[in-house]
């Protein structure tokens, strides 16, 4: 069975956090929300993965993204984690909720397991999967990583950044776009509907199939 994808739904589970008890639907709100797993408690790249995702929680504040981390031992130990997590990188303070999940049952219906890493007992561990989430609680956008592979967190927010101003503007964003820089028609878009879109004006990059596919425009 497929596991969940781009354009489906989150599944709204209850779940011990941190922070009490959270119902996904609920914590995303009216807004988006980055729903991110670790493989386990006291491991060394999810403590640096953590820290880091700590220190970008303004960043994502302001830009009104929620932030809910996922590890599968229960709720004391990702407290006393979050002391080391603090004390590894003093200042950056862990305020968004880590979610238990012991049973894995929420890794399984996020398809956030790792098909290859199992703890000492042989159970299943979350992959170091990241959704990003939308108002509509459907998912925007995915990264799988692997437990040997720590994720890039200001890939993740330029990701948020490109995600939130292709909702927007209705454009889409050139490879390693970031903020400020020039944003590109998608293709549904005619050169008569882009003129009364985008007033500012449109650049038609020369290629040597004639063909006009290649729009730059600039948004705010
Ligand atoms: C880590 O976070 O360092 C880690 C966790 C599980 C397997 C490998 C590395």
């Amino acid at each position: 069975m497929p596991g969940l994808t781009l354009g489906d739904v989150v599944p709204d589970l209850e779940l011990d956090s941190t922070h009490g008890k959270i119902r996904i639907h609920d914590f995303v709100g009216d807004d988006y929300a980055v729903i991110f797993s670790h493989p386990a408690d006291f491991t060394p790249v999810c403590t640096t993965e953590l820290a880091a995702m700590a220190g970008y929680a303004g960043e994502f504040a302001k830009r009104g993204v929620k932030l809910l981390g996922f590890s599968c031992d229960d709720v004391e130990s990702h407290k006393e984690w979050i002391k080391d997590i603090e004390a590894y990188k003093p200042g950056n303070r862990v305020g968004f909720p880590i979610v238990a999940d012991p049973d894995r049952e929420a890794i399984r219906q996020l398809n956030m397991v790792d098909p290859v890493a199992k703890d000492s007992d042989g159970a299943e561990l979350p992959s170091r999967a990241l959704h990003i989430v939308g108002p509509d609680k459907k998912v925007k956008l995915s990264f799988l990583f692997p437990a040997s592979t720590g994720r890039n967190m200001v890939e993740v927010l330029r990701a948020v950044d490109a995600l939130l101003t292709a909702a927007k503007h209705s454009v889409a964003t050139p490879v390693n776009w970031t903020p400020g820089e020039r944003v590109v028609i998608p293709p549904g878009v005619s050169d008569e509907e882009a003129k009364e879109k985008f007033p500012q004006g449109f650049d038609t990059a020369d290629l040597p199939s004639h063909k006009c596919y290649l729009r730059f425009t600039k948004v705010d």
